[in-house]
């Protein structure tokens, strides 16, 4: 099962910034290695404290009753996760900006707390106006606008569940989300805007509703004032619910445990799984994190370029920066629109003094070269941060010089949709970095590198990434599905969490995370299944069967690369394999459109009839086989396969 590369740990450490040291939270090695050890003593003790942070109405009783696989935190207390988010910060940063949203077209809107304080007390009562209860689900799919936080909160605010749909999406992956999580309302936007071309989201809703009985009604937000259909009785315009509904929405108290929202992820099977959240330990463990892994300070100005539609803007453009009081950049659109210098012309604008990216972004950056860097003064930076795949030591000393210019430290952060905040990760002013690897474990997470018997592995060796103690922002469950909650993360090694991934630990203590051991591929960032993609390919007429594997890609770490057999009295050809990726694109989103398609006779499989995953991903990247073979049934295929491998047609 672990076939990763033997990975050499040769990269020296690189201390963080002096300057910077000498003003952070926790200023020395030593300093965090008391606050983990302390914390490892008795995290319960740990975790009690911390949750002071959070505004109670009523405080909780006990700190975590743990059933594995079934936790449950701070139980008693009574909270309300908008008002830690909004109304706690009114007396003393009414006037200060929260939410500063550039579109892609230059317009600019800045929201203080008050002013999003009171857009989100209206919309909350315009969702109660349409009969939405606490504990109801809402499904939201729209573009990167201040509504979309707007709608989330106003969720929160009411115990209601969000259910975000990242809007890159298509209207079969909206329709079955939506169904999973019996949504009852939809929110979404007329359109979006990319590269100047406006994405058709209403459209794309609408044709996902034709399959949705559980939804009432679906609220639109005018952004693009495009004509859009409209079915009477069903759709309402957000601005005129926004205005009929009051201002005043008192902060009602919801239990610790209220269901905060379900996130859906790629997993092993072809069934996405809804990441459940719950309310006072997620919310705490974003902001506590974010403080320490951000090292913030009431004047930082922060900016987090992730899609609110994956968990990195759920955690850390919405609920970690409100929590925290902090004043935070929000952009529609592209990276290269209109030029390749856009986010440091923005960077360079506000003043942004923490910028939390992705891996692939900072590749593409390399590629585009650093003249578009230096035309702006972005030095007002003095902190980046990664996150989503890992980040190979080249861009990350690119990184460090030619946006960091050596003075900023690079967090390389490792979580995922079911820790829902920051696991392992550097503090900034403490841990010695080392290109490519998150570094240590944040103080109260129990992460290890172990064997199949959850024996740790030694330094150099791989082995699989597990969390051995419960922490607050944990998953919940798989919505609708705990038995594959149980089985997927608490079953493959006994009494563990697993996290999917294959790491190796160094001498010093250092995680290096390798990747996904679990057939989930990550496409800049983006967490795809590759049975999900190969149901997809099987559904088309002209398809028997298939695999999907993956290849490394320089930017965007990996790419998909399909192989796949044709039913009796198909040919393969051009247009077929265009077909085939214009299939894929269609019917989960254009995410998922593959790299490559391959045409072969059979697809190489073990006496058992399991598809040879490794012999393809080693045919995807080399183009060649090396390994055991002796289990495959037909030594040929390779042969075939390898032969067909970069010719267009078979
Ligand atoms: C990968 C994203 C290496 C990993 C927040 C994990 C990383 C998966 C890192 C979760 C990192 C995330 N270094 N790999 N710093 N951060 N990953 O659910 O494989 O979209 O299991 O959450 O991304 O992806 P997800």
């Amino acid at each position: 099962m672990l076939e990763f590369d033997p990975h050499v740990l040769e990269e020296k450490a690189v201390p963080p910034p002096k300057e910077f040291s000498k003003r952070a939270h926790v200023k020395s090695l030593e300093e965090y290695r008391q606050m983990y050890d302390r914390a490892a003593r008795d995290p319960e003790a740990f975790w009690g404290e911390q949750a002071k942070m959070l505004d109670w109405f009523e405080p909780p009783k006990r700190v975590l009753d743990w059933d594995l696989p079934h936790a449950k935190w701070f139980a008693g207390g009574k909270l309300n996760v908008a008002y830690n988010c909004l109304d706690r910060h009114l007396a003393k940063r009414g006037n200060k900006p929260a939410l500063i949203w550039e579109a892609e077209d230059g317009a600019k809107v800045e929201f203080t707390y008050a002013e999003l304080h009171q857009r989100v007390c209206r919309f909350a009562n315009a969702l109660k106006s349409l009969g939405v209860q606490p504990g109801d689900c809402v499904a939201i799919y729209m573009p990167m606008i201040p509504e979309l936080p707007i709608a989330m909160l106003a969720c929160a605010r009411i115990g209601a569940v969000h259910s975000v749909v990242f809007g890159g999406f298509s209207s079969t992956a909206l329709a079955d989300r939506i169904a999973d999580a019996k949504s009852k309302i939809l929110l979404t936007a007329d359109g979006g805007y990319r590269r100047g071309k406006i994405v058709p989201l209403k459209d794309t809703a609408d044709a996902a509703l034709k399959n949705c009985p559980t939804i009432e009604k679906s609220v639109v937000v005018r952004r693009t004032g495009g004509k859009v259909a409209w079915q009477e009785g069903r759709d309402l315009w957000w601005h005129d619910l926004e205005k009929a509904a009051s201002k005043d929405s008192p902060a009602a108290p919801f239990d610790s445990e209220q269901p905060l929202y379900i996130l859906y992820t790629s997993g092993t099977t072809g069934k996405p799984k809804g990441v459940l959240h719950t309310s006072a330990g997620y919310l705490l463990q974003c902001m506590w994190s974010m403080r320490l892994v951000f090292d913030l300070r009431e004047d930082d100005v922060y900016w987090c370029t992730a899609d609110i539609g994956w968990v990195t803007g759920h955690s850390y453009i919405v609920y970690g920066p409100l929590a925290n009081g902090v004043t935070m950049v929000m952009y529609e659109g592209a990276p290269d629109q209109p030029g390749k210098d856009r986010f440091w012309e923005i960077v360079e604008r506000y003043k942004v003094t923490i910028f939390y990216s992705s891996a692939t972004a900072v590749r593409a950056f390399m590629a585009w070269g650093t003249d578009w860097i230096n035309k702006h003064d972005i030095s007002s930076l003095r902190l980046l941060g990664t996150v989503g795949e890992p980040i190979n030591p080249a861009a990350w000393k690119w990184y460090a010089e030619a946006i960091g210019k050596h003075r900023c430290p690079i967090v390389d952060t490792w979580w995922q949709t079911e820790t829902g905040s920051i696991m392992i990760s550097p503090l900034p002013g403490a841990t010695p970095a080392k290109p490519g690897s998150a570094t240590l474990p944040l103080p109260g997470i129990a992460a290890k590198v172990v064997n199949l018997q959850g024996q740790p592995v030694a330094p150099g060796e791989t082995g699989y990434l597990v969390i051995e103690k419960p922490w607050p922002s944990m998953l919940r469950t798989i919505y609708g599905d705990d038995e594959r909650f149980r089985r997927d993360y608490w079953e493959r090694i006994p009494g563990v969490y697993f996290a999917g991934d294959a790491a190796q630990c160094d001498k010093d203590g250092y995680i290096w995370v390798l990747g996904r051991v679990d057939d989930v591929i990550k496409v800049a960032g983006h967490r795809l299944s590759s049975m999900e993609i190969e149901s997809v390919l099987v559904s088309h007429v002209s398809v028997a069967e298939a695999a999907v594997v993956a290849r490394p890609d320089e930017i965007k770490g990996e790419a998909i690369v399909c192989f796949v057999t044709l039913r009796s009295g198909q040919t393969a050809s051009g247009e077929l394999r265009a077909a085939l990726m214009e299939h894929v694109s269609v019917t989960i989103g254009s995410i998922a459109r593959p790299a490559d398609v391959r045409f072969c006779d059979l697809l190489p499989k073990t006496r058992s009839g399991k598809i040879m995953r490794r012999l393809l991903r080693e045919l995807a990247h080399k183009g060649g086989i090396s390994g055991d073979t002796t289990t495959l049934e037909d030594m040929a295929v390779i042969e075939r396969l390898a032969q067909s491998q970069g010719r267009d047609d078979e």
